[in-house]
């Protein structure tokens, strides 16, 4: 009977799929410690990962010769040495698809707060401050015939755009080369570089997986070049973004305010930007809905029988 090792609780349907199939070790509680998780993975055939979880070298010695996939319950598996899993032979899974609708959602979501000042105004509202409705109380930007930046027009990039356009906006994109026709033509997409992108969004929206190459990809001269108008919403991955020239940046009005759903060093938030008014900031929400978890789930449990059985994985990781 193959071990299927779990690193979180996952919705029933795909524990059930699991308990069928084999013996499965669930933890249990919140994000599990390096002790934990060593000790969790020890003879399992399949580890079910949380992107919390950094999957190295030593986590696969310490799951033993007998591992045979890592799946991670996450689109983004940068928390996973691919070449570390690669040499020890071990096959990597992902849940692209099943989450791009809700973190698309949930961009669109920071967009507006960003731009409407909402995290400010229930601020304002909670505090028992006086307010009253005023001409020029609370202004903020209209999205109509403004231009969405998206870095990464991939899946949830498009799914942004799309929703974005029905907003009234116009999109350009930034990927490393041409994004597909069939993606671009119906949104009117044009490419720009990314120098270009920077200067002429109203919104930048990030959307690329954490590389090396996308490290701090937008930093202070990044944000310097952006307008003071403009807005960034990143609900990619928290590094994308250097955080400590953010909130400088927003500090100083070089641009006018920023949403951001994921974090440098998670859970950890630069304190900075916890005094800043105009940093809409939420928990890592992005894929975060009932539905969707329960589809992450699933797909990784999926992948995780298909591992176990030597059957072609669903949705591998190609590095
Ligand atoms: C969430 O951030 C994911 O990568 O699934």
């Amino acid at each position: 009977m193959p071990l299927f090792a779990v690193s979180a609780r996952l919705p029933q349907p795909a524990l059930d799929l699991l308990e069928a199939a084999g013996e499965v070790r669930v933890a249990d509680g919140g994000p599990l410690t390096r002790p934990e998780l060593l000790e969790l993975v020890a003879g399992a055939d399949v580890v079910l990962s949380q992107l919390g979880d950094r999957i190295d070298d030593e986590v696969l010695a310490a799951a033993g010769p007998g591992l045979r996939c890592v799946c991670n319950v996450a689109v983004g598996y940068d928390n996973v040495d691919l070449e570390a899993a690669a040499r020890r032979g071990v096959a990597v899974t992902n849940t692209p698809g099943v989450l791009d609708d809700a973190t698309a959602d949930l961009t669109l979501g920071l967009i507006l707060a960003a731009t409407r000042r909402l995290g400010e105004g229930e601020r304002l509202i909670r505090s028992g401050r006086s307010w009253a409705w005023g001409m020029d109380f609370m202004l903020g930007r209209d999205l109509r015939g403004k231009l969405l930046g998206v870095v990464g027009l991939g899946a949830i990039g498009a799914r942004v755009a799309a929703r974005a356009r029905a907003f009234g906006m116009r999109v350009a994109y930034n990927n490393r080369g041409e994004a597909p026709a069939a993606v671009t033509e119906p949104l009117e997409a044009e490419r720009l570089e990314l120098d270009e992108l920077l200067t002429a969004a109203d919104v930048l929206t990030l959307h690329c997986p954490l590389t090396e190459q996308t490290r701090h990809l937008i930093g202070a001269p990044e944000l310097a070049a952006m307008k003071p108008t403009a807005v960034l919403v990143n609900t990619a991955r928290g590094p994308v973004v250097d955080e400590a020239a953010l909130a400088a940046a927003l500090r100083a009005g070089e641009i006018a305010a920023a949403g951001l759903d994921v974090y440098e060093d998670e859970p950890r938030v630069h304190p900075d930007l916890l005094e800043l008014e105009n940093a809409v900031l939420v928990p890592h929400l992005g894929s975060a809905t009932v539905e969707t978890r329960t589809a992450m789930a699933d797909l990784a449990a999926r992948n995780a029988l298909a591992a176990a059985r030597g059957e072609p994985l669903p949705t591998p990781v190609t590095s």
